[in-house]
């Protein structure tokens, strides 16, 4: 390993979300913090260049994203999703849920069903009801250990529905989606005419060497998707507020540039461009040395929590640093699992029901950090279970 992944970072005062919203979240700051999805690691080294390069140009005036941006962002989800797009598909977004938001606003009018699959990432959730749709849900299944689509709910939902938020791969339950179940998707969407949206934002994070496929790679399911990819998690940017939504469809397209420009939400920030040329572009090494260690992590809480936690059961991700955990058979109503776990283990994980009711019982826990914190966290976990 070129790169250290277990070197501590003191991320305490740095205005970082992950640790200093600790006291204002869960009433105490001395927790280990495992809930928000970024990583306790310093970025790649490309990026790292790429950034401080462009701090000792000294300008930061307003920005025109430059070839090199283009052919970065082409290549990458060629590469990696197996997406052949064009440099017209692409629009530029603060983020992915600013650009999730705006599909919503443009592509439904008040009151029309959106669908998601619920337990799924709260901002999707809020994405849809804060702008007056209705909210369908299609709730994931869990069978033998693994999340599934119950199809036929899915396409019950549909039925009423003008767009899908596809959460690919998936936060919380860590499913990569299978081509066919993508395909089976992509297929009941365009036949009930639904618009897919299509969050990509996990798609580097995938384990055992599979990649992931995007939707929009796959039959002719581009012309019926907003697909939004950012470096934001597996290049660990997310403070630097940068995504892309490739949208083929030419009408659409337009309708979605107009409302990025309508909020002037196009400009992107100096160093997020440039942070995401270099991921995209230089940065590999350091993705694939991250992947081993996030592996490392998992197995070694897998393992953990078959061996010496049998109380709680962890679904093992296919995909993304989160991982699921089945509280249940503690037999708690959820606050007090939170409870324990803060205010015994002093652990800040995210509640379940944060992700929908069907996530009552269980907790996300976010191992993207050094693992001798995974190490701390298991002892004080088996320590407060011991008390109580
Ligand atoms: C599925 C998913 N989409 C979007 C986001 C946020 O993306 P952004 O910060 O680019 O808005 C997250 C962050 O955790 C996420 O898990």
């Amino acid at each position: 390993m070129n790169h250290n992944f277990d070197r501590l970072s003191d991320r305490r005062g740095s205005g970082c979300f992950k640790y200093d919203a600790l006291k204002m979240i869960y009433g105490r700051d001395d927790l280990i913090p495992l809930w928000v999805a970024d990583m306790d690691f310093p970025v790649a080294p490309a990026i790292r260049e790429a950034l401080q390069k462009r701090l000792d140009h000294g300008i930061f005036g307003y920005n025109l994203r430059l070839d090199g941006f283009y052919e970065a962002v082409l290549n990458w989800v060629d590469k990696q999703y197996g997406l052949k797009a064009t440099r017209d598909w692409i629009l530029s977004s603060p983020g992915v849920m600013p650009a999730i938001s705006l599909a919503v606003s443009v592509f439904t009018k008040p009151g029309e069903g959106v669908l998601i699959q619920t337990p799924v990432y709260r901002p999707f959730h809020n994405a849809v009801t804060d702008q007056g749709r209705t909210l369908l849900s299609s709730p994931l299944v869990l069978r033998d250990g693994r999340y599934e689509i119950d199809f036929e709910d899915f396409e019950r939902q549909l039925r009423q529905a003008r767009l899908f938020i596809l959460c690919s791969p998936h936060n919380p339950v860590g499913r990569l989606w299978s081509e066919e179940e993508l395909r089976r998707m992509g297929r009941l969407c365009q036949r009930h005419g639904v618009l897919v949206i299509s969050d990509e934002i996990h798609a580097d994070l995938v384990y055992e060497g599979k990649k992931a496929i995007s939707i929009a790679a796959l039959e002719d399911f581009a012309d019926n998707t907003v697909c939004c990819v950012s470096p934001a998690k597996s290049f660990n940017l997310a403070g630097l507020a940068s995504a892309v939504v490739l949208v083929k469809d030419a009408a659409r397209r337009e309708l979605l540039s107009a409302a990025i420009s309508r909020y002037h939400l196009y400009m992107g920030n100096s160093f997020g461009i440039d942070a995401m040329i270099a991921a995209y572009r230089d940065a590999d090494d350091w993705l694939l040395e991250l992947l081993a260690y996030l592996d490392g992590n998992r197995k070694f809480l897998l393992e953990t929590f078959a061996e010496e936690l049998p109380q709680l059961k962890m679904h093992k991700p296919e995909a993304t640093y989160l991982a699921w955990i089945d509280f249940r058979g503690l037999d708690l109503p959820d606050a007090a699992i939170s409870d324990l776990l803060v205010n015994k283990a002093r652990l800040a994980l995210d509640p379940g029901l944060k992700f929908g009711d069907e996530g009552s019982g269980f907790q996300r826990l976010n191992f993207a950090c050094p693992r001798s914190l995974l190490h701390e966290a298991v002892a004080r976990l088996k320590q407060a279970f011991n008390e109580v």
